[in-house]
């Protein structure tokens, strides 16, 4: 059977983080015939429509791994009731040039963690209004 793959953003790049632990978590326990790996979002340079015309080797990179990806999922902390830029600069890098969006019609999950009592509710939320407009 043809694996499936699957990328996970990881919206943390504190060396610790509960969001890698549980995306490695998940990894450990995907069935055989998922191939599920982190996809790197915290080389890629702040996003700026500039770069548009030009070649930004770490976001070439990276359009091109989530173009060859079946599905994303995204293990999130939340920044001030909201995503952490990381994740939302990587959001958007995927999202340009205009009409050549690499997330278009990728089926996609959202896990949020917080040791705050809502879990990361903000974080979430405003991932839901983003990838229902871009996936
Ligand atoms: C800048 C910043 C803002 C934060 N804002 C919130 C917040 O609004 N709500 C919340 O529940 N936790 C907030 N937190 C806490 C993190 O979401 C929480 O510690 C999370 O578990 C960290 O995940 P990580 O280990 O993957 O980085 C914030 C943390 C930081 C560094």
């Amino acid at each position: 059977m043809k694996k499936r793959k699957i990328g996970i953003l990881v919206g943390s790049l504190r060396k610790n983080a509960y969001s890698k632990s549980v995306a490695n978590c998940l990894i450990e326990i995907a069935p055989e015939h998922f191939d599920v790996q982190i996809v790197e979002i915290g080389n890629l340079p702040i996003y700026n429509q500039d770069y548009d015309d030009e070649e930004i080797e770490e976001y070439s990179k990276f359009r091109e791994t989530i173009k060859s990806l079946d599905a994303i999922l995204i293990v999130t902390a939340e920044h001030n009731r909201s995503m952490p830029a990381v994740l939302k600069n990587a959001l958007d890098v995927g999202s340009r040039p205009y009409g050549k969006s690499v997330w278009n019609e990728k089926p996609g999950a959202i896990i949020s963690q917080s040791y705050g009592t809502i879990g990361g509710f903000g974080a979430n939320h405003h991932l839901r209004q983003v990838t229902s407009f871009l996936f």
